[in-house]
């Protein structure tokens, strides 16, 4: 949680008060982000580095804004990208070609294209994520007249199970479709050491995300170094990627921090002898989660014998976490107000059942006008949806103690528009 409450009672973010940004019809449902904190959160995990090759990947998806990819590369990042479109983003806002790598188990070949025809050398690595995809990513590559640079995705086979997070965003289990099964890495290498134009240039896994202890972290790391070492028989390596996946604390506590994640994976990599190739890693979540917040208008209560409702203008298709991962995010008002509390179930106006943020103990005084959704940097506004017509939410950036940059609503008609000129 990087907000903080001032003495006088308010919260702030990056030294703005949020209540300062509420102002105005269609201020809110905002998300707000502290600029510098994200800039000093790469810098922190890149100084965990401590000299050794290295290439901290920022996964674009968990927050494609401008001015948070641009902080992080200011920082020393490159850049996880899933799409060509993501590929253009990460280009656009300064990564260098050569620090992108490119993840996805069904690339397009405009995808596959863009990433080969990158730069002078393509980007930094395509991963192939199945046997079958070795071919297509050869044959755009000769298609461009160029060599490419592949790492192979693995799929560690690790139990969802034995990672502490939930199911659905664990991806390194047996029945994810992510990832070349154990089995058939040997083949896979082998197709790639067959075809000229291609260059293994390193092995990749990502078990899960949201692990909140080193130990889940190494039990993927534990099985793709040993592949390495393995693979480093026939093929010379120059990184191996322990992908992202480093928890932050939802208010349910996440002892390590990011810089804990690579200390104990280098640790790991050098016992396994492994200490002369680069380490790469893919994390979203932590370098972005902390430093956002929804801000939202209470815009109703509503009390039965049973409930108390407390209904604000952010919805599910502003942060859809909660409805789809069970995801609990912290409410809490921009202004203490003291007087009697009560546990409200906060909800949102979307008509379905799962646009619910959780009960939260939260003042009863009708002077609760807005409150802010904790910890919402990472796959928020990127997972946003205009379901319901319903606009995206505002952005508002936040860094040397000033708002910097924002991006409004947009006004309903524009959704309109758009639905009546579908198909025309
Ligand atoms: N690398 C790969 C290949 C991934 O699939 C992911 C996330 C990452 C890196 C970044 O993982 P992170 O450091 O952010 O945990 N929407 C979900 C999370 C989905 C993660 C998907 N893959 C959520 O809101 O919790």
């Amino acid at each position: 949680m990087a907000t903080h409450l001032r003495s006088d009672g308010t919260l702030e973010l990056g030294g703005v008060a949020l209540e300062s940004l509420t102002r105005g019809e269609e201020a809110t449902p905002a998300y707000v982000y502290d600029v510098d904190a994200i800039r000093a959160e790469g810098r922190e995990l890149i100084g965990a580095f401590e000299g050794q090759p290295h290439l901290v990947a920022y996964a674009v998806k968990a927050n494609s804004a401008g001015p948070v990819v641009r902080a992080l590369v200011e920082a020393g990042c490159g850049a996880d990208v899933v799409s060509g479109a993501e590929l253009m983003l990460a280009l656009a806002a300064g990564v260098s070609p050569d620090k992108i790598v490119y993840s996805g188990v069904a690339k397009s070949d405009a995808e596959l294209d863009l990433a080969v025809g990158s730069g002078p050398e393509g980007i930094g690595a395509v991963q192939i994520e199945s046997a079958e995809e070795v071919e297509r990513v050869a044959a755009r590559a000769r298609a461009a007249g160029r060599t490419c640079r592949v790492s192979l995705r693995v799929n560690p086979g690790v139990d969802a199970d034995d990672l502490d997070t939930h199911a659905y965003i664990t991806t390194g289990h047996d029945e994810a479709k992510f990832g070349v099964p154990l089995e058939s890495i040997d083949a896979a290498v082998d197709a790639i050491l067959a075809r000229p134009e291609l260059r293994l240039a390193g092995l990749a896994s990502h078990v899960g995300s949201q692990l909140t202890s080193t130990d889940a972290y190494l039990v993927g790391a534990r099985v793709l170094f040993d592949l390495a070492k393995a693979v480093r028989q026939k093929a010379s390596l120059a990184f191996v990627d322990t992908g992202g996946g480093f928890g932050i604390d939802y208010g349910e506590g996440c002892p390590a921090r990011p810089a804990d994640f690579i200390r104990a994976t280098r640790a790991l990599q050098r016992e396994r002898g492994l200490g002369d190739l680069a380490l790469y890693c893919e994390p979203g979540r932590s370098m972005v989660a902390a430093h956002g917040v929804v801000l939202a208008k209470v815009l109703q209560r509503k009390v039965s014998s049973a409930r108390r409702w407390l209904m604000i203008d952010a919805g599910m298709n502003d942060l859809m976490r909660p409805a789809l991962y069970q995801a609990f995010h912290r409410v809490v008002p921009l202004r203490a107000l003291s007087g009697p509390t009560s546990a409200w179930r906060v909800v949102g106006p979307v008509c379905e059942s799962s646009d619910d943020f959780g009960v939260h103990t939260l003042p009863d005084d009708a002077a609760l006008s807005h409150v802010a959704l904790l910890d919402a940097g990472a796959y928020g506004y990127s997972m946003a949806s205009r379901y319901n017509g319903r606009a995206l939410p505002a952005e508002v950036f936040v860094s040397g103690g000033r708002v910097t940059g924002r991006t409004d609503r947009r006004p309903m008609s524009e959704w309109v528009e758009d639905r009546l000129a579908a198909g025309r």
